[in-house]
């Protein structure tokens, strides 16, 4: 399994560095590219950058830092950026309203935008995870083209049915139904549970 993994400016990348440590700890290889306001946002709320090799995501990372290739978002002439290349799908994990937008439009001006619209021509699992709030119609307007074209949007709307007790298992509620699209239903861990909370963990 190979995914594109994108990590934009939005408030929340914990959720990109979450679910990179988890793919690649599931056996993804993994193409990480970061914007630069993603590194931006990742210095405020993680207070690092994201580099498999140092900082916070390495630390999730361990050994499983030899999956993960970091490719410049200015890098349009990378892998991810034809169709030709065997990639399995992409996740943009957590995504902008700008990156949304631009996606929505057509308009591929980084590797990031380049590789979601690959994504969609070729039919590929793309998943969006979009983090804002309040939404305007614009944004309504761009995620429901999105969806229009066969992206799925998984908005970063933690759910609190299985009694989470930290972050992280707010945040990895999210990353785990986002690599469902990728590994199917049996990676999500805390699962709706009739008889009880806290599903499998
Ligand atoms: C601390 C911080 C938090 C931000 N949070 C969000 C957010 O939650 N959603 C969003 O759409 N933009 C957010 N932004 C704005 C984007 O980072 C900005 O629009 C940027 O140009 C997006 O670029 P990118 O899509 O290439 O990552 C935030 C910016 C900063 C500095």
């Amino acid at each position: 399994m190979r995914i594109v993994t994108a990590i934009t400016g939005a408030s929340g990348a914990t959720y990109g560095v979450r679910f990179v440590a988890r793919a690649a700890e599931l056996g993804a290889e993994i193409d990480l590219v970061v914007s630069s306001a993603g590194q931006r946002v990742a210095v405020d709320e993680l207070g690092g950058r994201i580099d498999p090799e140092s900082g916070p995501l390495s630390e999730l990372l361990g050994e499983d830092a030899a999956r993960v290739r970091t490719v410049p978002a200015a890098d349009i002439g990378a892998e991810a950026a034809s169709g030709s290349v065997p990639i399995d799908g992409m996740a943009i994990v957590p995504c902008t309203m700008g990156t949304v937008g631009r996606i929505a439009t057509g308009i591929a001006s980084n590797l990031i935008e380049r590789a979601a619209d690959v994504a969609l021509k070729e039919r590929r699992t793309l998943v969006v995870v979009p983090r804002e709030t309040p939404l305007h119609r614009i944004h309504l307007v761009n995620l429901t083209a999105l969806v229009d074209a066969g992206a799925i949007v998984l908005p970063a709307m933690p759910g609190f049915y299985s009694g989470p007790t930290t972050v992280e298992r707010l945040v990895d509620g999210v990353v785990d139904r986002a690599l469902s699209f990728f590994f199917g239903p049996e990676v999500i861990r805390d699962r709706w549970n009739p008889r009880g909370r806290g599903g499998d963990r």
